[in-house]
């Protein structure tokens, strides 16, 4: 596992990350009353009965290990996690990180804006917010959440819904906030493909993979938004269990614009927009 070259204009921190075996055994451990109730937690999704039985496979667990660990967010922050479906990750995130944390999917139903799920151990419930449509244009304002979190996604949004969810991202998370995705199907081997079958999971009928040039162009290239990279690699991921896949996880942070570019930017604006350049356009305070 070499590092990935995303060019000159997106500088990236690459944090190699071997799994720590020991911690990942215990996190396991406590995460199972999870999994046992799963039946639980999917019957309370309105609509989820229609849905293909599902029974997440260990890798699933990793992810979430690995996300609470790239993340590090403090008990209190507000996260969407995207493309849900009928992942645990949002209730273990809200009742063990204390994380407030909103389901997202295109295919819920129009659904109550929250629902309160009974603690694993028992005591009180905790409430998870639901939201319904296309996450690349969320019904939400500016700058309102902390992070968001793709697992197992962000390879199914089909079209340009790549570039429009990061650009998406990149309007709702606050100066700071950090957009995770996890697995990054990323390799500078087998180069772009995107691939249609009719099913790789629930609701999803297509994939893609990103070698590093085309991940630049489609996706970061459009943004209008500076940005930072931490690209995690986990070399001993198949070492760890055969059955894992996660080899990389991406996370974009959004920048606050600099005083200066900011201007600059409204200047470009100002001069491509017919009819803006004359002086009746003012300059963001
Ligand atoms: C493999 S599942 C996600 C698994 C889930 N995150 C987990 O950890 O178990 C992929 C999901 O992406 C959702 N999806 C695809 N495109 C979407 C979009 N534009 N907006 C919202 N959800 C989308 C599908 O509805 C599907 O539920």
């Amino acid at each position: 596992m070499h590092k990935l070259d995303f060019g000159a204009a997106f500088p990236a921190r690459h944090l190699f990350t071997p799994i720590d075996e020991e911690e990942f055994a215990e996190f396991e451990r406590l995460f199972r009353p999870y999994v046992e109730q799963r039946a639980d937690i999917y019957a309370r999704i309105p609509g989820s009965s229609n849905w293909p039985e599902f029974e997440p496979p260990r890798e699933k667990i990793l992810e979430y290990y690995l996300t609470g660990k790239a993340l590090g967010l403090p008990s209190g922050a507000r996260c969407l996690d995207v493309a849900s479906c009928l992942s645990i990750f949002p209730n273990y995130a809200a009742e063990q990180l204390g994380w407030t944390m909103v389901r997202q999917d295109m295919l819920y139903e129009d659904l109550p804006g929250e629902i309160e799920f009974p603690s694993v151990a028992g005591n009180g419930s905790t409430p998870i917010h639901f939201m319904a449509g296309d996450a690349c244009s969320l019904p939400i304002e500016d700058n309102c959440l902390d992070a968001m979190t793709l697992h197992c996604s962000f390879e199914h949004f089909e079209g340009d819904g790549d570039r429009r969810l990061v650009a998406e991202a990149m309007r709702v998370l606050r100066p700071g906030g950090k957009l995770l995705i996890i697995p990054f199907y990323i390799g500078d081997s087998g180069g772009f493909q995107e691939l249609v079958r009719e099913e790789f999971a629930a609701g999803c009928q297509f994939t893609r993979y990103y070698d590093p040039a085309h991940f630049v162009m489609r996706v970061l290239a459009p943004l209008d938004q500076p940005i930072e990279l931490e690209m995690r690699y986990y070399p001993n991921f198949a070492e760890v269990d055969p059955s894992f896949y996660c080899g990389y996880s991406l996370t974009i942070i959004k920048r606050p614009f600099h005083p200066v570019d900011r201007a600059a930017r409204w200047l470009k604006q100002a001069l491509s927009i017919p009819g803006t350049g004359d002086g009746a356009a003012r300059p963001p305070g």
